[in-house]
């Protein structure tokens, strides 16, 4: 196989600095962390956003939680401790992960801030799964063993992490010079990479964390309520960043785009399909008030709309209300589903690295 030059850590052939028209991936790596140019201002304030509401993972009290884990109705407490088991599993892969996965494909200092400061406060995510379980759990250690080993869990996580395995794979084969950062290969890894982000931070945690606010909406774990509230506050922003890049990718990328596109759609419906199936063992015997398997599965639908919608697939009937609407409280929807101004929002880029191509040709 040829081998390519791997490029320094300051990469002094990288020219975007002189018009300002970084690519978001797999062009020259970072050199300077140029913020003179700033072709990504949405990217930029998003970093701000997230940097401003930074948190600790023990910040809350859940001495009372303990006591709801002994006291609380069964069902509640089986289902809130699968949900927890879960989010853990899913969150320490995105602390584990983001950063180091995204890096080698990584062009645009303001998405190179974004990732290490989204990584870092997934650490967080990941840590208070681990404080909710040492401060509630019975037994923790028992609880560890659980979730490394929940069988339900690890297969509703199976396909996100074979795609980002993949990118991993493929990162690493960058790293070594054994291909390009442009490569066909490099760019349809990165690019299904980014949906893969998406799928989880929008549909796969939104899910999620409409079992946590329901039970807590039963006056019950109160504490992990808050602390996942927090958590959930942050996926909201990470998810908007996911569309905005995604976005930026249908134009950056065109032709990798038409390639991978019936690929996306499959990733969705099959996403969607892994939360349906999900819900099934969820509510197997088990059941908690305001919250059934219909209502979920719905409100699986309504964020996977907001994905689909991204990528122009029309997939039949919409589901025009939000069918879980206490989660109004914990998340702002009017910035997760689709406005008005959000389609214009590649609009701010400045520069011409976009393509000409127009959206209509790509039923964008
Ligand atoms: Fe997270
Ligand atoms: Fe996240």
């Amino acid at each position: 196989m040829k081998e390519f030059e791997v490029k320094s850590v300051f990469d002094t052939t990288n020219e975007y600095y002189k018009d300002g028209n970084y690519p978001l991936f797999c062009g020259n790596p970072v050199a300077l962390m140029d913020m003179v140019n700033s072709p990504y201002p949405e990217l930029f304030k998003l970093y701000e956003s997230q940097m401003a509401q930074s948190w600790r993972w023990d910040e809350i009290n859940l001495s009372q939680d303990r006591m709801d884990m002994l006291n609380a109705n069964p069902e509640y407490v089986e289902l809130m401790t699968d949900t927890i088991m879960y989010q853990w599993t899913l969150d320490s892969i995105a602390a584990n992960a983001i950063l180091p996965m995204f890096a080698p494909f990584i062009s645009s200092p303001e998405v190179n801030m974004l990732f290490t400061e989204i990584t870092r406060i997934e650490v967080v995510h990941s840590l208070s799964y681990s404080h909710i379980v040492q401060q509630t759990m019975p037994s923790p250690k028992e609880a560890l063993e659980k979730t490394m080993n929940l069988q339900e869990s690890l297969t509703r996580g199976g396909k996100i992490i074979e795609v980002f395995d993949h990118l991993a794979i493929v990162g690493g084969k960058i790293r070594a010079g054994l291909i390009e950062r442009d490569s066909d290969e490099a760019r349809e890894a990165l690019f299904l990479g980014m949906v893969n982000l998406y799928i989880l931070e929008r549909m796969s945690f939104m899910s999620s964390f409409a079992v946590t606010f329901a039970i807590s909406e039963l006056g019950v774990f109160q504490g992990i309520g808050s602390l996942v509230s927090l958590i959930a506050r942050d996926e909201q922003l990470h998810a908007d960043a996911d569309k905005i890049i995604c976005k930026h990718l249908v134009k950056q990328m065109p032709d990798v785009y038409k390639k991978v596109r019936p690929h996306i759609e499959q990733m969705i419906d099959e996403a969607v399909q892994i939360e349906l199936d999900w819900n099934t063992y969820l509510f197997d015997g088990r059941s908690c008030v305001g919250l059934n398997k219909t209502l979920l599965d719905d409100w699986v639908k309504y964020m996977a709309q907001d994905i689909y919608d991204v990528f122009g697939f029309d997939k039949g009937s919409r589901i025009e209300e939000n069918p879980l609407p206490y989660m109004d409280f914990y998340l702002d929807l009017g910035s997760t589903q689709k406005a008005p101004q959000e389609s214009d929002i590649v609009d701010y880029l400045i520069g011409g690295v976009e393509s000409t191509l127009g959206d209509e040709e790509l039923d964008f």
